[in-house]
């Protein structure tokens, strides 16, 4: 029965979201509350000489100032600070000794009775060091990249085959160093009771980061609690522990009492970040757009202590037919914090380079670029030559061209024009991952008609909460107001991070194992009563709605539950159950998008606008049409943001970012977004999982950038390869 699965219910938490009543990780409050400072390392490689923190402790109200020589003690192995998504390496450890890897590493916490005072102190802190060489410019790193193995077979003889097509593309794409720019400042709250932890932070895994606090502070189990209830945005900058985390529990544990820790915005900035990329495509045809060969070489960026990436040529691998293709792949390491995973790792700027590359390939081809996509599209995994669960993404072209009006495209570019202003249209393809993860989820159901339904994933603010109850509803045969969800808590039943885009299919396939296994429990209770309307009734031919116990076959035969469960002499009923999903198989699983854009450029000027944004969007069953709009629709507007707007800027002299600060670092706003409509293209899938869900975090800023990229040219006749694309880049002469 779906009465609340697939429409637009609003946000059950969005009371307590917009009164204030929901709290996030810096906003708990502790008797007896001490609050940290970070002070961070103004070189960027070498060693601390000395810290001098005399001035600071004169000042009244600060209360100790920790630094790698007198902090509480930490593990010293590299498997305790390993957290469950660490990449390969030797994990970064908080204010463990006096090397410097990085410019604005932590070297010092300053706690304090009150926040400014902290903040204050920390400025007094002292620090002299032995300075290193350094290196941070990828671009002239790029002879010291070392290879990595490429992420997919090759096919075919790929050089060969490019070399003797007809028509040939070939270019570099780059993508600067982005960061994620959360809302919320990262933030943890560590409580003290007597020896034990609570820790409120910012994060989107509880039990990722319990486990790890446990491993570095060589802490039991029981003794760290970790609670994220709430968090204003991740997109995967709290996907692994973050240091605040550890210096909150240092203060803590050196002072016994309650410590809250805030970052700043710029102390964020070199937490985790998108690495910046340089990727060379080649794209080689028939003239009638048949693909011969598709080579993708990406690289990529990390720390000196982590070998962070992601697989950035996959993409152009399976997307479309090609008789060859190859790939590789490599990486620089640089003096700077490890990369980190940012919406869409991988797709948002592999399918970017392709995606653009095919736009080229269309002009060389004189051909619609729509056309050359439908020339070689797929209905196979060109990899692994699987086919797909389910691939609607023809549709997604075709409802996306009707609704942006495609067919009146001239070829041309500098062809359309609105007086002073160029317009220019561009589409892309997108594409991302149908992933999916172990749960568990615990449901309480009482003879009241009220549900609980406990698992520790996370809402990262894309709607967890309500697809949760949704789905609970629905399962559970209740209104959706006598649904509790509880999340966020690391005592709760196990779930991995909140990322991927794959808990929405994870949590909502174990809500259905779990209400099933209510469900059979409620059947038993019913069928022991005398005369039982659902006598000889198997479990798969009843359903649980409206508080009943009902017969699909005879929809007649009903039990109360509140009935069965008075006669069994219960109050409530409790299942937890682990949901596990098959890897691989038979099929690729992957959802799939159309972009279309269209942009004004000020002929003079070079001021870019995008004036209208259509992205139509094939990923399975939608839970929630309001929540999967606004994710969807915030993931384009994000698309916008990289195509023109955001660069982590570091002036290499000095290894430090120049605009770590979100007036300096550009991020779109409500007057650069116009027109952005978002269309679900019907999806079915019995095979993905049992609901047929594919998720939706990530999909939604993939092929934006390349699709206004394309429009840009279309408009100006100009193509800027680098991101962003600018006004100083657009009216530079060639
Ligand atoms: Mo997402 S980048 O896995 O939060």
């Amino acid at each position: 029965m779906t009465t609340y699965i697939g429409t637009a219910t609003s946000r059950v938490d969005g009371r307590d979201k917009v009164t204030g009543a929901a709290r996030y990780a810096g906003e708990y409050d502790a008797p007896d509350l001490a609050h940290g400072s970070v002070v961070t390392s103004t070189i960027v490689k070498g060693r601390i000489r000395r810290i001098d923190t005399s001035e600071a402790m004169k000042v009244d109200g600060v209360l100790v100032i920790l630094t790698h020589e007198n902090r509480p003690p930490m593990a010293d192995s590299d498997k305790a600070y390993e957290d469950d998504v660490a990449p390969e390496g030797s994990p970064y450890r908080p204010l463990y000794d006096g090397e410097i890897k990085f410019n604005g590493q932590p070297v010092a916490l300053v706690l304090a009775e009150d926040f400014e005072t902290a903040t204050y102190a920390a400025s007094l802190v002292k620090v002299d060091y032995d300075e290193q060489p350094h290196v941070t410019d990828l671009e002239r790193q790029l002879g010291n990249a070392v290879a990595l193995d490429p992420p997919a077979k090759p096919r075919g003889d790929a050089a060969k085959a490019f070399a003797t097509s007809d028509i040939k593309h070939q270019a570099d794409y780059s993508v600067p160093i982005e960061h994620h720019n959360p809302m919320e400042l990262f933030a943890s709250t560590a409580v003290w009771h007597d020896g034990k932890l609570t820790v409120y932070d910012k994060t989107q895994g509880v039990q990722n980061v319990q486990r790890y606090l446990c491993g570095v502070f060589e802490a039991k189990p029981d003794e760290i609690r970790v609670m994220s209830p709430f968090m204003g945005g991740g997109f995967g900058s709290g996907l692994r522990p973050q240091y605040q985390v550890v210096l909150a529990v240092l203060g803590a544990r050196a002072l016994k009492r309650s410590v809250r820790l805030v970052l700043t915005r710029q102390q964020m900035y070199m937490i985790g970040y998108r690495p910046a990329m340089i990727q060379r495509i080649q794209l080689g045809a028939k003239p009638d757009g048949t693909l011969n060969a598709i080579t993708h070489d990406a690289t990529t960026m990390t720390s000196q202590y982590e070998d962070f990436h992601r697989n950035e040529t996959t993409w152009s691998g399976l997307l479309y037919k090609s008789e060859a293709a190859s790939y590789a792949h490599s990486l620089v390491r640089l003096d700077l914090p490890t990369a980190c995973d940012m919406r869409a790792p991988s797709a948002a700027t592999g399918v970017y380079a392709l995606e653009a590359a095919m736009d080229e390939l269309a002009v060389a081809l004189k051909m619609d670029p729509l056309e050359l996509r439908l020339k070689c599209y797929s209905d196979s995994d060109q990899s692994t030559g699987l086919p797909f669960s389910s691939k609607n993404l023809r549709e997604c072209y075709s409802q996306g061209a009707e609704a942006f009006g495609w067919n009146k495209r001239s070829f041309e570019p500098r062809s359309m024009r609105d007086g002073n202003d160029l317009i220019g249209w561009g589409m892309a393809t997108g594409i991302w991952e149908a992933l999916q993860v172990p749960i568990t989820v615990r449901i309480t159901l009482t003879g009241n008609g009220h549900a609980e339904v406990a698992c520790a994933t996370s809402d990262i603010g894309t709607g967890t909460y309500t697809i949760m109850a949704q789905v609970a509803a629905d399962m559970l045969g209740l209104p959706i107001d006598n649904i509790t969800v509880k999340l966020g808590d690391s005592t709760l039943p196990p779930s991995p991070v909140e990322g991927g885009s794959w808990i929405a299919a994870s949590v909502s396939n174990g809500i259905v194992t779990t209400s099933n296994a209510i469900r059979d429990e409620l059947l038993k209770m019913a069928q022991a009563m005398p005369n039982s309307a659902l006598k000889g009734a198997q479990a798969d031919d009843v359903v649980l709605t409206n508080g009943s116990i009902m017969s699909k076959k005879n929809p007649r035969s009903t039990v109360m539950v509140a009935d069965a469960m008075r006669h069994a002499g219960i109050e409530r009923v409790t299942q937890e159950k682990a949901t596990k999903f098959k890897k691989g198989g038979k099929h690729a699983h992957n959802t799939h998008s159309a972009i279309f854009a269209e942009v004004k450029v000020d002929e003079q000027l070079g001021v870019i606008r995008v004036t209208r944004l259509v992205g139509a969007v094939a990923a399975g069953r939608i839970l929630n049409l309001k929540t999967a709009h606004s994710q969807v629709m915030g993931g384009m507007i994000w698309g916008m943001g990289m195509a023109l707007h955001e660069e982590t800027l570091i002036d290499h002299r000095f290894g430090r970012i120049m605009n770590a600060n979100i007036a300096e670092y550009h991020v779109p706003v409500n007057a650069d977004v116009h027109n952005v409509e978002v269309i679900f293209v019907d999806e079915q899938d019995d095979i993905v999982n049992p609901m047929g869900i594919k998720g939706l975090g990530e999909i939604g800023i993939v092929g934006v950038p390349a699709a206004i990229a394309n429009a840009v040219y279309h408009a100006t006749g100009k193509r800027v390869r680098d991101l962003p694309i600018t006004l100083d880049k657009l009216t530079r002469d060639a």
